[in-house]
């Protein structure tokens, strides 16, 4: 992800985490397992997305994100952590390192998600750059869409879906919960920290939808056409597990025409919103770009 400002805002993010476990006061054997996980290589694409489009706001708004940046990163490596382990995906790579569960042991990784997801609401309680009333909003997004009104929802569907049930649609809400929830979050916590009015920060959601619907068919792509090396995670594992995506369903050249069809849909919205709001969205086209299939 070559870009100026994505790499100004991942060196903000990485140093504000590490102050963040720096002062954790709790076992080692408790710490050791989260910070495993929040180490060890993730891309920040949730933080990256809330602290660009802050930045898009003004420059010195930044700052007021990281805590909650922070928060979100947690929630997204619980999130992972919980869906390697064997009652889920039973999966043993994760971004080119043993899962959490192999690492350590199963409960000690069923645990150390449990705090990860728990913290996460203190983090952005003890934000000293906020008000009490952003906080709040914060709080209860966060919520909505972590846990049954999001991710969790979506993963429960993601295990439960019989390929010969489920519709498209119904795939489609799987993808957008499971995945987009999370990646709207990170853009509703920019809008409610910038306080932006209601319908900048409605079609700000929108282009997140795209995108998250975006990027778990491109993930799904990859399970068939990528490697252990590119993706650093096992390969081939959807169909092994029986699971309903868009490569299994529709194949993998609708996968790739519903792919491009997201992207644009995503484009167009913000090409909209800098016309709208004389705001560079544009920015945001670069992480529309990470999910350009490059043609082989
Ligand atoms: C992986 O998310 C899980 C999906 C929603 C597809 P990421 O691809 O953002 O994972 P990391 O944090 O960069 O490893
Ligand atoms: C992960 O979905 C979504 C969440 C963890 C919420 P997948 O199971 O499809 O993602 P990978 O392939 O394991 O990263
Ligand atoms: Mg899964
Ligand atoms: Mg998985």
């Amino acid at each position: 992800m070559e870009n100026n400002l994505l790499t100004t805002l991942r060196t903000l993010f990485d140093s504000a985490l590490d102050d963040q476990i720096r002062y954790v006061m709790t076992p080692i054997e408790m710490l050791k397992p989260m910070v495993y996980s929040l180490k060890n290589g993730g891309k920040r694409l949730r933080p990256l997305l809330l602290l660009s489009t802050l930045s898009i706001q003004s420059t010195d708004l930044i700052k007021s994100g990281l805590k909650s940046a922070i928060a979100l990163e947690y929630i997204h490596t619980y999130s992972l952590i919980h869906d390697d382990l064997p009652a889920m995906d039973d999966d043993e790579l994760r971004r080119g390192q043993p899962t959490n569960h192999i690492q350590f042991d199963e409960a000690t990784a069923i645990l150390a998600g449990d705090a990860l997801l728990t913290d996460a609401f203190g983090i952005i309680v003890v934000d000293e750059l906020l008000s009490d009333e952003i906080k709040t909003k914060l709080i209860f997004e966060l919520s909505r869409s972590a846990g049954s009104h999001g991710m969790v929802a979506g993963q429960l569907s993601d295990v439960k879906a019989d390929i010969n049930q489920t519709e498209f649609d119904d795939l489609v809400t799987i993808h957008s919960l499971k995945t987009g929830k999370l990646f709207t979050f990170a853009i509703k916590a920019a809008a409610i920290i910038a306080m932006l009015e209601e319908n900048e920060m409605q079609q700000l959601v929108a282009f997140s939808e795209h995108f998250g619907r975006a990027y778990q068919i491109h993930n799904d792509i990859m399970d068939v056409e990528g490697n252990e090396v590119s993706t650093g995670k096992s390969v081939h594992k959807d169909e092994d597990l029986d699971k309903v995506t868009y490569p299994i369903l529709l194949g993998l050249e609708q996968s790739k025409i519903e792919l491009n069809k997201e992207l644009t849909a995503g484009r167009d919205i913000l090409n909209q919103l800098s016309q709208q709001t004389q705001k560079d969205y544009g920015q945001l086209e670069v992480f529309l770009n990470l999910l350009e299939l490059k043609e082989a």
